[in-house]
């Protein structure tokens, strides 16, 4: 059991990151068998579908009362206005609490620099929605603000299962040892994220300085993130 008081007063988040996956029907599939599960006070459960999801899944949340947070994948760098495929934080506040902003998959692939994630931070921030801030080194985290309710997602890019075929959980005594630096350098929660299953998620949630896990292929399958909720406990 953790010893740091805080504990007792802040939920373990559980995080599931479905990235680019799941029509509408096979996030029903999903979620029919996930409201089946037990899901305990102390935990977040926070589902981040893709956009065209977003409120489907909140009014099935809604509809059958079912404990899970939503948040949105990505954040416009802007607000509501002139900007053609943007999705603003007043657009995303009408159906989620959280934000993922800047995952290693944007910063690769879309070329995010770390201005632009700070101005999706302030975005997040102005809309009333919790941002979680992925990085995968500690300079990333150059000219963020310690700010109340801020998460840090820290995922070492070799431990992202799809990140190629040597992909591999991270060895959990570095995990802290990481985590620990990037507390030294800001004000926040952190959460890990690499390669995280069922089997190994216990050893990830019970470091003192880790808040939670963020979870992506293992997320997919309802069966499997029940199982991972269940030996987080
Ligand atoms: P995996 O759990 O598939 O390694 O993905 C991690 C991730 O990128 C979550 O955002």
């Amino acid at each position: 059991m953790k010893t740091n008081p805080l504990y007792h007063m802040k939920k373990t988040i559980i995080a599931a990151n479905w990235k680019s996956n799941k029509t509408k029907n096979e996030a029903k599939i999903w979620l029919n068998e996930t409201a089946l599960g037990n899901f305990p006070e102390h935990f977040e459960i926070v589902i981040f579908p893709s956009f065209t999801l977003l409120d489907y899944i909140s009014g099935f949340v809604r509809i059958n009362d079912t404990p899970f947070k939503i948040g949105a994948q990505d954040i416009s760098p802007f607000d509501s206005g002139p900007y053609t495929g943007e999705i603003s934080g007043k657009l995303i506040k009408e159906f989620a609490d959280y934000v993922l902003i800047g995952h290693s998959e944007r910063r690769a692939g879309f070329g995010e620099s770390d201005e632009m994630i700070r101005k999706k931070v302030d975005m997040a921030l102005r809309a009333g929605l919790t941002p979680i801030v992925c990085v995968s080194n500690i300079s990333q985290l150059d000219g963020l603000e310690s700010k109340e309710g801020l998460v840090i997602a820290y995922e070492p890019l070799g431990a992202i299962s799809t990140s190629g075929p040597n992909a591999q959980p991270e060895n959990p005594s570095l995990t802290s040892e990481f985590v620990q630096k990037i507390k030294e350098k800001i004000s926040a929660e952190v959460i890990y994220g690499g390669s995280v299953e069922a089997g190994n998620v216990g050893q990830y949630i019970s470091l003192e300085n880790i808040s939670g896990v963020l979870v992506g292929g293992q997320s997919l399958d309802p069966i499997n993130f029940i199982n991972i909720i269940k030996n987080a406990i």
